[in-house]
């Protein structure tokens, strides 16, 4: 039987105040096939969907679906007509039930328009488990992990028996299980002849699950590749333009043998999330955090910066104890915590650029001694440059970059404090390739320069790439110390599974 094209984009354009953020761009997706779309930051991947999905108009282009030529007025337009998108970031309703998510907007009615709530939850129910998922469909639907969430989403789809679902970065946020999980999902729904485009930027995923590649550079087509004719070391030198290699030449910080302490941390622990924490970083020292999402690595950075209180233990800062309450405090310490929830804890969408880079700077100095705007302008337009933030000027709203863009800026803002310790919450999720390395770059300039760094990251080959020390949470507690030089990833793996480095006794 040969392929089924179900759609077709042809010469795509689209313009933005101060960028083309599509150019002439054509995509296609076959029945039953995983396509992945590929891209830095900026490239123009979010954008294609919307345009597909009827969020935005395009300048020019025709989309043919299924055989006829559609123009989607709205996201609502395209759902009804089998495209469904769960977003880069959930566009569910939290406080309605799972049951409700899957139905809102078409609930199904008995009788004298009374809603049929024991058969929603019961058809919701029986949905979920056909991926496996047994849970609670009356329970509202931010009682869950982020991985049940994108299920129920995708549930939705998978219901109003959607031809199309576009999964624009839906792993950024799942641990492996989960992904496993939504993978063993995505499959199912192939087999059922649905076209599945999947953006994403972990390449080895992208691999795992996509036929073919479809790669955006500068809101311009490169090309798209059979999965199997490509390897992932072309792939990112179609993306970027230069060699793995190249960018990924990092040395970690040599850390001086008379080093002094610059944090020692003792015990440190709440009941009910960490228990017994201890660790020293020494100044310049880089220190890696691994461990699966809920061991308790954020936890035990949001102790250290005063995001939640440690109810027991010490906190030494250049050999002295202090007391660390609020962020406010470890700010003064000389402190910064880029959090790994950045939509939730520090992008503000409406703010310019320059505005939202200084805003930590503009804090600690006080309100009596107000930046100016040049100031601001100065300091926004350095980090745009060392970060490669891609936007035409400072002044840009900050909602209307691309979502790695916008994880920049966060970065930034805290880079922009110029601290003695900065911890960074993965940092470079929903970051491509080539600013990945950028950022692992400044982390160990920054150390170069005296700074002392505590990274939290799910992608064992940057930690191993980068730190001095792993240290390997597990369950809430600090399960392992390794050398970052002499490990490997299985070595941390060993203790994520054991508990116990390899070769020693439980
Ligand atoms: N609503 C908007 N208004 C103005 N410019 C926009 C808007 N949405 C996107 N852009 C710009 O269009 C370009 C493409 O952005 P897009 O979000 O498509 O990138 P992306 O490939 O999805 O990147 P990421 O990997 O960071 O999510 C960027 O330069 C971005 O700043
Ligand atoms: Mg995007």
């Amino acid at each position: 039987m040969p392929d089924k094209r179900i759609l077709e984009m042809k010469g795509i354009e689209i313009q933005f105040p101060g960028v083309k953020a599509l150019d002439k761009v054509d995509f296609d997706l076959i029945a039953g096939e995983v396509h992945a779309l590929l891209g830095e930051n900026g490239a123009g991947k979010s954008t294609l969907i919307k345009c597909l999905t009827g969020v935005h108009h395009m300048d020019a282009g025709k989309i043919i679906y299924d055989g006829k030529e559609i123009t989607p007025t709205s996201p609502q337009a395209a759902i009804n007509m089998g495209i469904s998108t769960v977003f880069q970031e959930i566009n569910l309703c939290q406080n309605l039930t799972v049951a409700e998510n899957i139905f809102v907007g078409r609930l199904p009615m008995k009788r004298r328009h009374r809603i049929d709530w024991k058969g929603i939850n019961n058809r919701a129910s029986e949905l979920l488990k056909r991926f496996n998922i047994h849970i609670d469909v009356t329970r509202p639907l931010d009682y869950f992990s982020t991985g049940i969430q994108q299920m129920v989403s995708i549930a939705r789809a998978v219901d109003i028996k959607a031809k199309i679902l576009i999964l624009d970065e839906p792993t950024s946020s799942l641990d492996e299980n989960e992904v496993e999980r939504l993978f063993d999902v995505v499959r199912e729904l192939k087999k059922s002849g649905m076209g599945i485009i999947f953006i994403t930027h972990f390449l080895d995923q992208a691999f795992v699950i996509s036929d073919r590649l479809t790669v955006l550079r500068n809101g311009r087509l490169v090309g798209d590749f059979y999965a199997r004719n490509i390897s992932k070391i072309e792939l990112v030198r179609q993306m970027i333009g230069k060699d793995m290699e190249q960018i990924f030449a990092l040395k970690r910080p040599t850390v001086a043998a008379d080093a002094t302490n610059m944090l020692d941390v003792e015990s440190l622990g709440i009941a009910s999330k960490v228990a017994d924490v201890s660790f020293t970083l020494k100044t310049g020292e880089l220190i890696g955090f691994a461990g699966l999402l809920g061991s308790g690595r954020t936890e035990t950075a949001e102790m250290i910066f005063g995001v939640t209180r440690a109810e027991h233990g010490t906190i030494k800062i250049h050999d002295r104890e202090v007391r660390i309450h609020s962020p406010l405090d470890a700010i003064n310490q000389q402190m910064a915590f880029c959090p790994e929830d950045r939509k939730r804890d520090g992008i503000i969408g409406d703010l310019s650029v320059r505005e939202n880079i200084s805003l930590v700077v503009q804090s600690r100095r006080g309100i009596f001694n107000p930046m100016s705007i040049k100031e601001q302008a100065e300091l926004a337009d350095q980090y745009i440059q060392l970060l490669g933030i891609a936007t035409p000027d400072a002044e840009k709203k900050v909602g209307e970059l691309s979502g790695g863009n916008q994880q920049k800026v966060i970065l930034a803002r805290w880079m922009a404090t110029q601290p003695d310790l900065l911890i960074l919450d993965e940092p470079t999720r929903g970051i491509d390739v080539g600013a990945k390395a950028e950022i692992q770059r400044l982390m160990l300039k920054m150390c170069a320069e005296g700074v002392s760094v505590i990274f939290i990251s799910s992608e064992l080959d940057e930690i191993l790439r980068c730190a001095n020390r792993v240290i390997v949470m597990r369950d809430r507690c600090k399960a392992g110390e390794l050398p970052g030089e002499s490990s490997r990833q299985e070595d941390i793996l060993h203790v994520i599974a054991e508990g116990t480095a390899t070769g020693e006794e439980a």
